[in-house]
């Protein structure tokens, strides 16, 4: 059975109400439930995590590596700025599918370096809360596929 951890990073608490132009009108409550029950219905654990912080999302690497076969990170801004967090999820060991609800390529420059996208799987951005979705189907379907 597939474990995966969906964490979070600074400002994505937010989602609902933050530039809704950009990140739209789902909270990030609905899109954990709807991952939620893509996972139930596939037989997968998931947990879930969202922080500001950057220590405590290292933090939250450490305590799940363990437990997770595979990472899906939206770091946010960490994404283009913190060596801390890749080498965390790097350290794990584990698949990591990076994903962002917008498509940091045709916004400002330096959103287009992702200090994660070296060491990930696969980048999934620009779908609005469907890269939640659309990543875990990869991992279920991979995972299905897997088994004998
Ligand atoms: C983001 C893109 C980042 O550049 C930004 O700092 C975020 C959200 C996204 O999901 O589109 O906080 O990761």
């Amino acid at each position: 059975m597939s474990r995966i951890f969906i964490l979070n990073g600074p400002n994505l608490n937010l989602l609902g109400t933050r530039e809704p132009s950009i990140y739209g009108t789902t909270t990030l409550a609905e899109i954990e439930a709807g991952l939620k029950a893509m996972a139930d219905r596939a037989g997968a654990e998931i947990a879930f995590a969202q922080s500001n912080h950057e220590g405590v999302l290292v933090d939250l690497v450490q305590e799940k590596r363990d437990w997770a076969d595979v990472f899906i990170v939206n770091a946010g801004a960490y994404t283009h700025t913190s060596v801390a967090l890749r080498d965390a999820l790097a350290a794990t060991g584990k698949r990591l599918i990076e994903v962002h609800l917008s498509n940091v390529h045709r916004r400002e420059a330096f959103r287009r370096h992702s200090y994660l996208s070296e060491i990930a799987e696969g980048v999934m951005a620009g779908f609005g809360p469907h890269v939640y979705r659309l990543a875990l189907e990869y991992v279920l379907i991979k995972a299905e596929r897997a088994t004998p």
